[in-house]
């Protein structure tokens, strides 16, 4: 196996110990921050915003991966680069010029993600495979953590990797909801790279052993 990369998504943080919740990722194994930004249309949820991401960008030492669920996302791409943004990742169901969307977002030094509900066909990524640095595929409907993993995602990812090396693109494919160790190895047999994991590690007695224990089995 190879360096699968770790992203805990901090929406399952402890929000009023948000930094202890952060410095325990920067001394964990973690490899990325995992950010969801929710604005109640795309998702039926509201996460937090701009005010949090700054003060999370503050204390983070690591890889900051913001997943937009947000419409129309092209309005905030300047605002998430300058607060921080490493990977900003807009979902493909959100955007009616995905190509130019992704220009805009690399324009701005970041790496360009798109993400894929659970219904939608990984093939339409086709024409743009080599303008995208990751795809994320989400393995739950987005909105919430701590929803039961789908499981046809091993098939997308399956599917995804052949479109990838057929076209000779170096992008990455990262996994979003519902990761836990029961399905970890799996999906990187499958050709994930990046396993985002909220309530798996930050509703577990020890998360840094959590985060840990996710790496190894993941990175042999
Ligand atoms: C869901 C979010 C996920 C979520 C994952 O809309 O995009 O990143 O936080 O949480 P778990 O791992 O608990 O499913
Ligand atoms: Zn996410």
């Amino acid at each position: 196996m190879k360096n699968t990369l770790i992203a805990p998504s901090v929406l399952a943080a402890d929000f009023a110990n948000l930094q202890r919740d952060i410095e325990m990722i920067n001394n964990s194994e973690a490899d990325w921050f995992h950010i969801d930004i929710m604005d109640g249309v795309f998702v039926p949820n509201i996460s937090f915003g701009m005010p949090v991401l700054e003060a999370i960008s503050k204390h983070a030492k690591k890889t900051i991966d913001v997943h937009l669920m947000i419409v129309d996302p092209d309005r905030y791409i300047k605002t998430f680069a300058d607060l921080g943004s490493n990977i900003l990742t807009v979902h493909y169901e959100a955007c009616t010029h995905l190509h130019r969307t992704l220009q805009a977002i690399k324009a701005e030094g970041m790496k360009a993600g798109v993400a894929l509900n659970p219904h939608t066909n990984v093939s339409l990524l086709e024409d743009v495979i080599k303008d995208i640095d990751m795809v994320c595929i989400m393995s739950v409907n987005p909105g919430f953590g701590g929803q039961s993993f789908i499981e046809n995602t091993y098939k997308k990812v399956r599917q995804l990797k052949e479109i990838i090396t057929r076209n000779n693109a170096s992008t990455i494919i990262e996994i979003d909801g519902g990761v836990t160790s029961k399905n970890a190895v799996q999906l990187v047999e499958a050709g994930a790279d990046v396993l985002v994991a909220g309530n798996f590690v930050f509703k577990a007695e020890n998360p840094t052993e959590t985060i840990s224990e996710l790496k190894k089995m993941t990175s042999k």
